[in-house]
C-alpha cells in the first residue's frame, strides 16, 4: 500500500522548489538574453538566475528540513534524504528551464500555458533523484502514478491560487 504521507514529503522539496521562484525570482535572465539559432529566445525572460537558484535553494532546505523531523522508509539515512532533496530541487529548476526551452523551440511565447509546464518539472526531479532512493520502495509503479496524478491536480490549483492572491498575472 501506497504511503501517501511518505509520498508527499519526499516530493516536496519539488514543489517548493518550483514554487518559490514566483516569489523569489526576477532581475537577470538565466539565458542572458540571448537567442538560439532560430532567432528565439533560449529560455526567455519567465527564467530568472534568482529563480533558479531560490528554487534550488528553497527545495533543498525544506528537504533537509523534513529529513530531520520525518525520515522516511525511501532513504537509507537522514543525509541521503538530504541529498536527494537537492537533487529534486535541482532536477525541478532544470526540467521547468528544459520546459521552457522546448515551448520557445515551438514557437510558444513566454508565460502562454502549455502541458509541459506541469508534468517536465516532476519528470527530471524524480530522474535527479533517483540515484539516492531505496529504488524498490520508492519508485514503485503505484508511487510514479500517484506522484504524476497529484502533481497534474495540484499544480494547476497552486497557480490558480498564485493568481488569486496576486502572486502571479496569470491563473496557469
Ligand atoms: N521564475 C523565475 N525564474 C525561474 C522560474 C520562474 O524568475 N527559473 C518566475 C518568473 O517571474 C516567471 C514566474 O516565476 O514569470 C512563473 O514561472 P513559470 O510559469 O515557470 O514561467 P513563465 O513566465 O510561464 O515562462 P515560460 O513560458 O518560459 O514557462
Ligand atoms: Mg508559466
Amino acid at each position: 500500500m501506497a504511503n501517501f504521507l511518505e509520498i508527499i514529503i519526499f516530493i516536496l522539496p519539488a514543489y517548493i522548489a518550483n514554487s518559490i521562484p514566483v516569489v523569489l525570482g526576477g532581475g537577470m535572465p538565466l539565458d542572458l538574453e540571448k537567442k538560439f539559432s532560430d532567432g528565439r529566445r533560449i529560455f526567455g525572460n519567465g527564467k530568472t538566475m534568482r529563480g533558479f537558484l531560490s528554487g534550488i535553494l528553497g527545495g533543498t532546505v525544506t528537504g533537509g528540513i523534513l529529513a530531520i523531523a520525518y525520515p522516511i522508509s525511501y532513504f537509507s539515512s537522514i543525509e541521503m534524504q538530504f541529498i536527494a532533496s537537492f537533487a529534486l530541487a535541482l532536477g525541478t529548476m532544470i526540467g521547468d528551464a528544459f520546459g521552457s526551452f522546448i515551448k520557445r523551440r515551438m514557437g510558444i511565447e513566454s508565460g502562454r500555458q502549455f502541458f509541459l509546464d506541469t508534468v517536465m518539472f516532476i519528470v527530471l526531479a524524480m530522474i535527479f533523484a533517483y540515484p539516492f532512493v531505496i529504488v524498490n520502495n520508492a519508485y514503485t509503479i503505484e508511487n510514479i502514478v500517484i506522484i504524476v496524478l497529484m502533481t497534474i491536480i495540484i499544480h494547476p490549483l497552486t497557480n490558480i491560487f498564485a493568481n488569486r492572491i496576486g502572486l502571479k498575472n496569470v491563473p496557469w
